[in-house]
């Protein structure tokens, strides 16, 4: 199974993607863990690029395009194998935040960022997607929170019309997808939201591997 996590910054992803693996784990699931930007030493690269340039140094089509390799170096070397060898496979973030990010975000458009991330993916997509829905004013306000000392990264100093636009386009994309993007309202209690998580994951799972 490839299960995908999606949402604005301080969502609380992190948290419920390590409970969603350990639940996983003691149901006698092989898992591999991973995230985007990044998750192999040409994605870590990459996503210093894009993280941590100057603002003005990355245009919006070279950007689209950075994350578009990162993920096709992912997929190359840690997704497809691992898909391949029967482990299931979680990532913090997929296509679906390019779509958002840079197709609304940075007004590129959908058809551009689809079609190369149809091509850096050859077409895999995830089979179940949680898509965790945060108000701007929340996730900014906890990313600003988690930060104190440090600076936002290139991404999180946009401003809140471009995170309205991210949020607007993974909920538009959610009533697209019905089946595959589950919308979880991120400001339940964690411990719930990992109940309404494995609701979604343990009726997927194929009978016979649950022990
Ligand atoms: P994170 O690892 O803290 O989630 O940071 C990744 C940042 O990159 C986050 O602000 C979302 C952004 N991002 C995009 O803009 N487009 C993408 O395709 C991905 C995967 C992430």
């Amino acid at each position: 199974m490839f299960i995908t996590f999606e949402g604005l910054d301080g969502a609380g992803k992190s948290t419920q993607i390590g409970r969603l693996k350990a639940r996983l784990e003691a149901a006698g699931r092989t898992m591999v863990s991973t995230r985007e930007p990044g998750g192999t030493p040409v994605g870590d690269s990459l996503r210093h690029i894009l993280l941590n340039s100057e603002a003005e140094a990355v245009a919006p089509k070279t950007e689209a395009l950075l994350y578009a390799a990162s993920r096709a170096q992912l997929v190359a070397q840690v997704i497809e194998p691992a898909l391949t060898a029967g482990k299931d496979v979680i990532c913090d973030r997929y296509v679906d935040a390019s779509l958002a990010y840079q197709g609304q975000g940075l007004e590129l458009g959908e058809q551009g960022v689809a079609a190369i991330n149809q091509f850096a993916t050859g077409g895999l997509r995830a089979d179940i997607t949680f898509l965790f829905d945060v108000t701007v004013a929340t996730s900014r306000e906890r990313v600003e929170n988690s930060r104190i000392g440090q600076p936002l990264d290139r991404i999180e100093q946009r401003d809140n019309a471009y995170f309205h636009r991210v949020r607007d386009e993974f909920l538009r994309l959610a009533k697209l997808e019905p089946d595959r993007i589950v919308v979880l309202d991120a400001s339940n209690h964690p411990d719930d939201l990992e109940e309404e998580i494995w609701h979604h994951v343990e009726k997927r799972l194929p009978v016979n591997k649950i022990i």
